[in-house]
């Protein structure tokens, strides 16, 4: 079993293949947390927003395609993807508490530092184990197949941590619709509040709003459902 890290397109099976994709996200991934690593604070959110619209989406996708296709082909895959929903459990919980920091606080850097840390160790786990597992059990042909439904799943998926909701369907799939509107309609308020300061009060207003709407959303009761029992066990929430 060889890591995705070791193995070229080919091997992978082809462009298409969800192994190749995913590598292509962990290798962006890893440049913009190269950059973070020696940004100015005050460079740090435009950094961390471009690394939120990849990291959620990406994750997202995991959890409602690919992890039940490991769960029904692997016999421990059960065990497999509790690993590492509890890693995208800890990544949502992590990220949400930052954002209510302000840049100065004096716990920001070792919360921004285990975020980092836990975004590197979730893809080591994906490539050099899970993933690898994935690829001894399906055709190039299937990982063509998952290829195509993750990307069309990471294409619309909410892009902001959510905590709250399952992070297993049906309850993620429920919550996709009305959490990825609201974030992509956050992100691009957030957007035109960095480049333009005049109009940045009327804007956070909206965007507050907005993420008050999410947290509405994400309470309802049926957008938790199918979370497995343990994956919250390991809540770094304070
Ligand atoms: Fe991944
Ligand atoms: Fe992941």
């Amino acid at each position: 079993m060889r890591s995705l890290a070791e193995q070229t397109t080919a091997e992978l099976g082809g462009r298409w293949s969800v192994l190749t994709r995913q590598k292509r996200d962990h290798v962006e991934l890893e440049g913009m947390l190269q950059e973070l690593d020696v940004a100015a604070v005050e460079e740090q959110p435009e950094i961390l927003h471009r690394i939120y619209r990849l990291v959620f989406p990406h994750a997202f996708a995991e959890e409602s395609v690919l992890w039940p296709t490991i769960r029904r082909v692997l016999p421990d895959g059960e065990h497999l993807t509790a690993i590492v929903e509890q890693e995208h459990q800890q990544i949502n919980e992590l990220v949400a508490e930052l954002e209510e920091l302000s840049l100065q606080d004096a716990d920001r850097p070792a919360l921004l530092a285990s975020i980092v840390e836990l975004l590197r160790e979730d893809v080591r786990d994906e490539e050099d184990t899970l993933l690898p597992r994935l690829q001894e059990a399906l055709q190039p042909k299937e990982l063509r197949r998952l290829g195509l439904a993750w990307e069309a799943v990471r294409r619309s998926a909410p892009t902001r941590p959510h905590p709250v909701v399952s992070r297993r369907p049906p309850g993620n799939v429920l919550a996709a619709l009305p959490l990825s509107a609201l974030d992509r309609a956050r992100d691009t308020l957030d957007r035109a509040a960095l480049r333009s300061e005049g109009l940045r009060p009327n804007l956070s207003r909206v965007s507050a709003a907005l993420c008050r709407g999410a947290a509405v959303v994400e309470h309802i009761p049926v957008m938790r459902t199918g979370e497995r029992a343990g994956t919250r066990d390991k809540s770094t929430s304070r």
